[in-house]
């Protein structure tokens, strides 16, 4: 029987078909399984089930002389070296399109929660500062008629872009290659430079992978690109944003606010941004339902399953 380790406990239904399949070693801790114990469980098992938190590096895999596939219960894979898995001949596989509508209903409750100033109202109330109803009290800004850059356009990109419409927003985009004139139109969205987009856009959200290509690709100067008016939401991967140029830039007021689920060192923050009213804070949950959480976690056995039966994982990371 072939043996998988699992860095965490999983939802029962789902781990009951692995336990049907496969020995099972579940690490039970309550936070993520500490490196060593890590390398020591994994050196005798096929298969390994691991978290966005649980970095698999060289040292885990030249640790596991066995392994067939790592299976990530994410969408984005920064925590695996992918290449060296790849030419160990270990398969790396992700969670792609069961977290889509949940990641993309989860970007917009922050772009209406900060625009509409949602947490910074709740903060004042709950510290009894509310004095009552004012004509100008606490104003927002709406999103009717304003433009929606997407930078990233992949399935999360387009299930945002897809919603504006609702809100009245006009769509732009940059993906690789948009505004170059090397990326193909999609049908009423409008593909621009990543220069152009922040320079025009009134609400940016950021739906790229992490990559070395894509660290910090919100830097200082892309900041100071951005509308003074404008708005920065991030449910992708921290360090695409430098965290402390964000903090700097909402200091300045160079832009209207920013949402964040993620961080640059989750889960520290930098520690400017939780005293600065215009950003809203969140504890990376962007596919934290449990529907979704589930369908995660069911999809990354399925490519075990499938792997330690001899054939090609359902969702490998290319
Ligand atoms: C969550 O951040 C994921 O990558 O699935």
């Amino acid at each position: 029987m072939s043996s998988v380790l699992v860095t965490r406990k999983l939802p029962s239904s789902v781990l009951s078909k692995l336990h049907a399949a496969a020995a099972v070693d579940l690490y039970a801790g309550d936070a993520a399984i500490p490196a060593d114990e890590l390398r020591a469980r994994v050196a005798d098992k096929d298969a390994l089930v691991c978290l966005l938190t649980d970095p698999i590096d060289r040292a885990v895999l030249d640790a596991a002389p066995r392994l067939k596939v790592v299976a990530n219960v994410a969408i984005g894979c920064n925590n695996i070296d992918v290449a060296y898995a790849k030419s160990r001949g270990i398969h790396v596989t992700n969670t792609p399109e069961v977290l889509t509508e949940s990641v993309a209903d989860f970007t917009w409750a922050l772009i209406l929660a900060v625009t509409r100033r949602l947490s910074e109202g709740e903060r004042l109330l709950r510290r009894g500062e509310w004095k009552g109803w004012a004509l100008d009290f606490m104003l927002g800004s709406e999103l009717r008629g304003k433009q929606l850059g997407i930078v990233g356009l992949g399935r999360i990109g387009r299930a945002v872009a897809a919603r504006a419409p609702t809100f009245g927003m006009r769509v732009a985009y940059t993906s690789r290659g948009a505004g170059t004139g090397s990326s193909p139109a999609v049908p009423g969205l409008d593909p621009m430079s990543l220069d152009r987009l922040l320079l025009t856009s009134d609400v940016v959200s950021l739906h790229v992978p992490l990559t070395p290509a894509t660290r910090h690709l919100i830097d200082k100067r892309a900041l100071t690109r951005m509308k003074r008016s404008a708005y920065l939401i991030n449910t992708a991967r921290g360090p695409v944003v430098d965290e402390e140029a964000l903090a700097w830039a909402l200091q300045q007021h160079l832009l209207a606010g920013a949402a964040l689920d993620v961080y640059e060192n989750e889960p520290a923050i930098h520690p400017d941004l939780p005293r600065l009213e215009n950003v809203l804070l969140v504890p990376h949950l962007a596919s934290g339902t449990t529907e979704t959480r589930t369908a995660m976690a069911a999809l990354a056995i399925e490519n075990v399953l499938a792997v330690l039966a001899g054939r090609s994982p359902l969702t490998p990371v290319t």
